[in-house]
């Protein structure tokens, strides 16, 4: 019930910062096609469908792909793809962007980086990830759950070292509200960077 309000509300707010900056930034003369990793109801994979890319958009939820199949309809299999899987199982394609807003810290830790390898091996040189991290200070990682991928700056910086360009990395530290309007601190970094190989 609670992820079916998350899903309408996710579709009313506004597409985050990094995915607009992104679509600035990456090389225009690649093959316009995008990826949306744990795309929710898929605001952001109808922006970019929107922009003119063809986007594979997938998420472990099937509450989430189902509602995408519905906001979409009218791009499905024809520049909108959605798909049930998640972040260390999806095959991905030779893609210019790959958009991984509010999602990337929900891979469990154990597999973050086979998803990770997966994920940026994926990227045309030219091409553009966005999306958020999680750090340590966001309230959610001090709880100790264990089933989030939790990163400091510097492990950030590291995962970006060899085979990116990076753009920008904005820290948010800040006490806020969940999109169900729960009270927490965020502690996020939203990322930019280039795939320069
Ligand atoms: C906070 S929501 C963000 C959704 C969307 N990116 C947006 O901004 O509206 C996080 C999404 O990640 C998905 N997710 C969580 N773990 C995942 C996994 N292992 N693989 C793929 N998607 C996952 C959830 O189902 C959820 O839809």
């Amino acid at each position: 019930m609670s992820e079916q309000i998350y899903l309408e509300k996710s579709l009313s707010v506004a597409v985050y910062p990094p995915l607009k900056r992104a679509l600035g930034v990456v090389d225009t003369t690649l093959p316009m096609v995008a990826v949306d990793a744990g795309c929710g109801a898929g605001r952001d994979a109808l922006f970019m469908v929107e922009h003119g890319y063809t986007v594979h958009a997938y998420d472990k939820s099937d509450a989430a792909i189902a509602r995408l199949e519905e906001v979409g309809e009218r791009y499905i299999h024809q520049t909108l793809f959605p798909k049930v899987s998640c972040f260390e199982q999806f095959v991905y394609p030779r893609t210019a962007l790959i958009n991984a807003c509010s999602s990337l810290f929900f891979c469990d830790p154990g597999l973050f980086a086979s998803a990770w390898q997966n994920l940026t091996r994926s990227l045309l040189k030219g091409g553009v990830f966005c999306g958020h991290f999680m750090g340590p200070d966001d309230s959610w990682a001090k709880m100790g759950r264990g089933d989030l991928s939790i990163h400091t700056y510097s492990d950030i910086q590291a995962l970006f070292k060899d085979a990116f360009r990076v753009i920008d990395i904005i820290e948010h530290n800040t006490q806020g509200k969940t999109l169900l309007g729960k009270p927490k601190q965020w502690h996020i970094y939203a990322v930019v960077a280039q795939k320069v190989i």
